[in-house]
Order: structure tokens, then sequence, then C-alpha cells
């Protein structure tokens, strides 16, 4: 019984606790004002972007969880988000832009997988997004250069 009470505390006590605290999950949405698919330098946050995140039933695809966000001036947003949701799959994704002239979502950093469980051995609470942006409408001046840049650094 000593023996169970201690498996107990020791197993069971941390993960109901750690179960109440949420999830924090963190990313960036930029402004690609180059149009070039990636973040460069040229690639400032946006402050008041909406951004969401969904849970869905791996098998059905069946919606389990959603909640919004915004993103504060640097273009970061921080989300709370409860409970695990190990049986899900977890998807950050934009869903506006208040800049009117970015607000095309770049359909190839349009979302952003987080894994908002903590049967996987994270026991952190933080969550980190992979950045996510919209395209300029049109390119900035100086953006055949700034690009050439980054080929360079490809290629090397
Ligand atoms: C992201 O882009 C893909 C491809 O265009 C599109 O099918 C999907 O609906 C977009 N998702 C969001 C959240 O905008």
């Amino acid at each position: 019984m000593a023996r169970l009470t201690v498996l107990f505390a020791l197993c069971v006590l941390p993960a109901l606790v750690s179960a109440g605290n949420p999830f924090l999950v963190r990313g960036r949405v930029y402004c690609d004002t180059c149009r070039a698919g990636f973040e460069t330098e040229a690639t400032p946050g946006i402050p008041g972007a909406r951004v969401r995140i969904e849970c869905k039933d791996r098998d059905t695809q069946q919606l389990k969880y959603s909640i919004d966000g915004v993103t504060d001036s640097t273009g970061t947003y921080y989300i709370k988000v409860s409970g695990d949701h190990g049986d899900n799959l977890c998807d950050a994704m934009l869903v506006s832009s208040p800049q009117s002239d970015c607000s095309e979502a770049d359909p190839g950093r349009n979302r952003s997988r987080v894994i908002l469980t903590r049967y996987n051995g994270l026991v952190s609470d933080a969550r980190f997004a992979n950045a996510m942006g919209f395209f300029k409408s049109e390119p900035i001046s100086g953006c055949t250069k700034l690009l050439q840049k980054y080929q360079e650094t490809d290629d090397s």
C-alpha cells in the first residue's frame, strides 16, 4: 500500500498538476515584403494579426478545440491553450492581417504544426510555432538585390 502511495505521489500527482497548466504557444507573423516565401531581413512583424489554433481528431478530422489570438507590437503572439491534445493534431494558422497591402497569406507559410501534449517528454509549458507570413501586394524596392544575396548564400 505504501508502495502504491509512493507510486501515486511520484507519477500520477505530477501528471495531474501539470495537466492543469495551460500551454503557451508562441510564434511570429511577418510581412514578406519581397514575396520571397521565407523570412529575410525584409520581413517585419505584423502587429494586430489574427491567428487561430485548431486541434482536430487524428482520425475523423473533427474539430476538437479552437482558440484565437492577436500579435503584439512586435508581431509575436502568445496563445494559452488549456488541456492536453495528444489525441489531436493541432495547427496554428493565419486568420487575417490588419495591413491591407500585406494581407495575402503565403500558402507555403500559412500554418504551423504545434505539439500540444505532455506525453511526448516535453514537460515545459512553452511551445514554439514556426513563423507564418503574409505577402506584400507589391514587392518593395531593393528586393532583387536582397534576394540575390540569399541565393548566393544558398549556393555556397
Ligand atoms: C493555406 O494554404 C493552402 C494552400 O493554398 C490552403 O489550402 C489552406 O486553406 C490555407 N490555410 C489557411 C489557414 O489559410
